[in-house]
């Protein structure tokens, strides 16, 4: 049994194999290994995506789910997140965790007696990311000389993508304005692991010959404080972004997508963009998550 919150907390085979699982599992239906169990869906914040494809993807596993929303649970107002998780563990098999604080997460995480899987936080979002390496394995077939470029604002779903960088030695190309970057911490472990991490604020440079062009929304859930979207606008995917990848490239959001800010209407529906199967294939990764945890 273990929890999953973050990908570089797994070695670089278990990423893989869970990427392996979730294709078989999208081809063959698999074991209903979540009979008699009860998962609690804790989500502090809205949800289309993930909160579905979780409740979904319980009940063809034969399981239960049982949602707590904004309006019933905020982590640690009504009562500790101790407290939380120690009560909920005697009800529950497992607990999905959409919060705004990160260390909300991990408190829960240490203390609570059933896995925890993190379904998105201020900081990281890595069920996403392990749908998104399926969506590339199907569309791309290897990550061996694959060039990713995420466009846009530093948060949590690129720290994801930096830690897959770190684990599966892919090229990553950061594109973001002049005055954010991402976490410090996360781009030296990942330095470490792979030194075809880059960090640049030319866009154009950024697409050049990328097979895959990655952003997501200028404003994530909860942000404040958001960066002036004037000094977004150079970094919007385009159809010029698009015209300097490489010719077979996808584009890739993880949606919701706000069009003409952050990417242009046109590519977003256009022939590259294979955004409904990132979205499909959170159903297939989450189930492989969940047998992760069960499982390890
Ligand atoms: N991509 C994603 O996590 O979508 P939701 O916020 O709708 O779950
Ligand atoms: N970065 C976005 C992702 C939404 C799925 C947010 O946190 O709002």
């Amino acid at each position: 049994m273990t929890n999953f919150i973050d990908l570089k907390d797994l070695t670089k085979d278990q990423l893989i194999d869970l990427i392996s699982l979730s294709l078989q599992w999208k081809k063959n239906t698999c074991d209903k290994f979540m009979i008699d169990k009860n998962v609690v869906l804790i989500f502090e914040k809205p949800s289309l995506r993930t909160r579905i494809s979780f409740e979904v993807g319980i009940n063809q596993l034969g399981g239960k789910s049982h949602l707590l929303n904004e309006k019933e649970m905020q982590l640690g107002e009504r009562e500790t997140v101790e407290d939380t998780a120690r009560v909920l563990e005697r009800y529950a098999d497992m607990v999905i965790i959409r919060c705004f604080g990160h260390n909300q997460l991990i408190k829960y995480a240490n203390i609570s007696n059933v896995p925890v899987i993190n379904a998105l936080t201020d900081y990281s979002h890595p069920c996403q990311v392990v749908a998104d390496l399926i969506t590339i394995k199907e569309h791309l077939k290897d990550f061996e000389n694959l060039k990713v470029s995420w466009f846009g604002d530093c948060n949590n779903v690129l720290q994801s993508w930096i830690e897959a960088s770190g684990l599966l030695n892919f090229e990553l190309n950061i594109a973001c304005p002049e005055g954010i970057k991402p976490n410090k911490e996360i781009i030296s472990w990942a330095l470490k692991r792979n030194n075809n991490i880059s960090i640049t604020h030319n866009p154009h440079k950024a697409a050049e010959g990328a097979h895959c062009i990655i952003t997501d929304t200028w404003r994530s859930m909860g942000d404040q404080n958001p960066f002036p979207e004037h000094k977004f606008m150079p970094f919007q995917v385009n159809k010029k972004i698009m015209e300097l990848a490489n010719k077979n490239a996808i584009f890739m959001h993880c949606l919701p997508a706000y069009r003409n800010k952050e990417v242009s209407s046109e590519v977003l529906e256009g022939s590259q963009s294979v955004i409904f199967d990132e979205a499909e294939n959170r159903l297939h990764a989450q189930k492989a998550i969940m047998h992760f945890c069960i499982h390890k």
